[in-house]
């Protein structure tokens, strides 16, 4: 699943090449040991391949996040795989369960054919285990891969079908990045991880929110509102169009601006501009408002596309 992690020869699931041992001895590259201070605990899975959590059987690991481990697993009943989300058993606190129950009662409200559905959440052997539907790879491991414009609007129209449903709902996502964008079988592309999402209000405290890189400015300060979740997905859009990353201080044109010329209509141009501007009022308002504007930058690219073969 375009993870590098694998099962190792003890049929553990993790990395072993960055992994600690059951010693908290970290091992290197070449699985030689090197000492670490105390606070560095446990940072692999306890989880071992083929180990059964309730009714599912692990299978391996698909990735990691800050907090949790995500591995592929067997649903022993329905006998359908399955994602689930595991807290790291070191880190399990009040912040990250809290972090969970949001995720939790946030994803279980939205109910959109472009957002990652939640099937099931509960404590098994003391394990917090959310299980998700199963999908390919996530945006990540795509973008390792060249991408054609109609790919790239087609995957950008499905993201901001999400995102202007989240918005609707008043929910901010707060962490639009593409590790947590889920590619499945026929194109389909959902929007996953609502783990630090907010519900709006007039203004939002961030509370050890978003990934640097990734963030809006005035998010990186402690904001997040829905226009962050439109600059967020703006950088995306871009990156997807031209395999560059806009980078602070996000000064127009980006790297890669001259891609663009010739291979899309000049008003998708001034689409992602709008959507990555430093000053969040001249952005689009929410996801919704982006959307419509997108879809009329989509359609004249069509066009323009069309009239150039
Ligand atoms: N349903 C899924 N199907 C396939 N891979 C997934 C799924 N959910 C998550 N992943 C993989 O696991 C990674 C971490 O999942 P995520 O929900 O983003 O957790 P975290 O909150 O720890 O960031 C993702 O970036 C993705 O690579
Ligand atoms: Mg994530």
């Amino acid at each position: 699943m375009g993870s590098k992690r694998g099962v190792d020869s003890k049929g553990e699931v993790g990395s072993k090449r960055h992994g600690l041992n059951r010693n908290g001895v970290l091992l290197n590259g070449n699985g030689k040991a090197k000492r670490q201070k105390a606070e560095i605990t446990v940072t692999r899975p306890r989880l071992r391949a083929r180990q059964r959590v309730g009714k599912y059987r692990l299978e391996g690991l698909l990735g990691s996040g800050g907090f949790s481990y995500v591995y592929r697993a067997m649903d022993t009943i329905e006998g359908v795989r399955v994602a689930l989300k595991i807290p790291h058993d070191a880190l399990v606190n009040d912040d990250v369960l809290h972090d969970f129950r949001n995720e939790v009662r946030i994803t279980a409200r939205l109910d959109h054919p472009n957002i990652l559905p939640l099937k099931d959440a509960s404590i098994i052997d003391g394990h917090f285990v959310l299980t998700y539907p199963l999908g390919e790879k996530s945006l990540t491991d795509r973008m390792q891969k060249r991408m054609s414009i109609v790919t790239a609007m087609d995957y950008a129209e499905q993201m901001l079908e999400a995102l202007a449903y989240a918005h609707a709902h008043r929910i901010v996502h707060c962490d639009v990045k593409p590790d947590n964008v889920i590619l499945f079988k026929d194109h389909r592309v959902r929007l996953g991880d609502f783990g630090i999402a907010k519900v709006a209000q007039k203004t939002l405290k961030g509370r050890g929110t978003g990934t640097i890189g990734h963030m809006a400015p005035e998010q990186a300060m402690g904001k997040p509102t829905m226009r962050s979740d439109v600059f967020s997905m703006g950088l995306i859009i871009y990156r997807m169009f031209t395999g560059q990353w806009p980078e602070w201080p996000y000064e127009w044109p980006y790297p890669g601006h001259q891609r663009l010329r010739g291979k899309v209509h000049p008003e998708m141009i001034r689409f992602l501009q709008r959507a990555t501007m430093v000053s969040q009022r001249k952005r689009y308002r929410d996801g919704e408002q982006m959307l419509e504007a997108f879809l009329r930058a989509r359609r004249a690219t069509e066009r323009y596309r069309a009239r150039r073969l």
